[in-house]
């Protein structure tokens, strides 16, 4: 994640001009918004990043702020079905030098597989049932190779062996309910990953399995990524997956960042109250978690009507702290507090600091 680009679009400020960016994946005021029968929800409102390759970057934020709907955006699939046809989106997102809000479809489907590509809590919403494992590897791996079958089934047991699955040559042949639970995740990823793509999205991989699979399959996406060299956004609510995968972490909530930095940076110096609430909120591996597990009060904001100002005021135990109602009146911009690390509050250094010292730290 680079801290701020030429342009400024890493701060959150709409960016006027159209230039690509230096970064591999730049993201610029995105903007995705549904039309329903009860109002607009802003799903995503504004958000921007960067990411480069062979990074790993965390968007971490409660149900519904707007994670999937942004992985969707990057990879085109929000324009699928029939829930493209009334999402409404603006903003920019570069991928290796490529703008793909203003791209055709065509266009962005060329690069799904190849260039990007997603992996998914539950691996039968990327692989079809009543076909076999190896024959929807074959297939991704030819729709933008042109090889013969023989050449690609090579490459899909290879990939199966890589991957960690036992007896390729022979599970190849195999159809994804005769694959267990990991197993399966396994052949997701070896399926997302067959044409070396450059950035890889995985959204919740780990949530449904068992702990000692969500450790191998880490490793796997650590490993991938070390010998692909790819950029990889890692979606998730577990703090321990953030800890052990992540070198960045955006931090949504209600549409928006409203922190982002090292993972370093925001585990030992987070500076957003929603990030104070979120670290007692979500497991971590390296603590016992079972005392202190603490959700953040009060409920997620309407999308549809997004609190004034800061739209995290209402469940903010420090709203009263900035002078004046401003935390009510006027929505905070990302600001950088240290150097690559930015969040979108109006208290002060000192009380962020104070807060944090005395009320927050002791308690973590
Ligand atoms: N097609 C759609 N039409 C209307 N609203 C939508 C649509 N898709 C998503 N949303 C809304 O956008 C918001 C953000 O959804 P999103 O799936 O991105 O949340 P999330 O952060 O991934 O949550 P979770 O952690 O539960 O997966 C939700 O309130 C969701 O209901
Ligand atoms: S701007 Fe105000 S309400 Fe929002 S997080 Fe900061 S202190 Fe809380
Ligand atoms: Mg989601």
């Amino acid at each position: 994640m680079t801290e701020l680009s030429k342009t400024g679009a890493a701060v959150g400020e709409p960016t006027s001009g159209r230039q690509a960016p230096e970064a591999f994946l730049e993201v610029r005021d995105l903007k995705v918004h549904f039309p329903t029968d009860d109002g607009v929800v802003k799903s995503v409102d504004g958000l921007s990043f960067s990411l480069e390759k062979g990074r790993t970057l965390a968007i971490v934020g409660e149900s519904g702020s707007g994670k999937s709907v942004t992985s969707q955006a990057i990879m085109g699939l929000h324009r699928l079905g029939t829930r493209g046809k009334n999402v409404r989106m603006s903003g920019e997102i570069w991928l290796d030098g490529q703008e793909l809000v203003s791209a055709s479809p065509d266009e962005v489907r060329k690069l799904r597989g190849r260039e990007m590509a997603m992996i998914f809590q539950d691996p039968l919403s990327a692989m079809h049932p009543y076909y076999k494992v190896g024959d929807q590897i074959v297939e991704a791996y030819r729709v933008h190779h042109k090889v013969s079958k023989k050449v690609a089934r090579a490459r899909a047991i290879e990939m199966l062996d890589r991957v960690g699955i036992p007896e390729p040559a022979k599970r190849v042949d195999g159809y994804p309910h005769e694959f267990s639970g990991g197993m399966r995740q396994r052949a997701m990823i070896a399926m997302a990953l067959v044409n070396n793509p450059e950035l890889l999205i995985a959204d919740e991989p780990t949530t449904a399995l068992d702990v000692t699979v969500q450790a191998q399959i880490l490793d796997l996406i650590r490993d991938l990524q070390k010998e692909f060299g790819s950029a990889v956004i890692m979606i998730t609510h577990d703090l321990g997956v953030v800890a052990e995968i992540a070198d960045d972490v955006l931090v949504m909530y209600g549409g928006r960042c409203v922190e982002r930095g090292s993972a370093g940076e925001v585990f030992e110096q987070p500076q957003h109250p929603y990030t104070w609430g979120l670290l007692g909120s979500m497991p971590r591996i390296d603590r016992e978690t079972s005392e202190r597990l603490i959700p953040v009060k009060g409920s997620p904001p309407s999308l549809i009507n997004v609190p004034s100002g800061c739209a995290f005021h209402p469940r903010c135990p420090y709203a009263d702290v900035p002078k004046g109602n401003v935390t009510r009146t006027v929505r905070p911009e990302l600001e950088q507090v240290s150097t690559g690390h930015w969040s979108a509050c109006h208290l002060s250094a000192e009380d962020r600091e104070r807060i944090w010292t005395e009320e927050i730290a002791p308690k973590l």
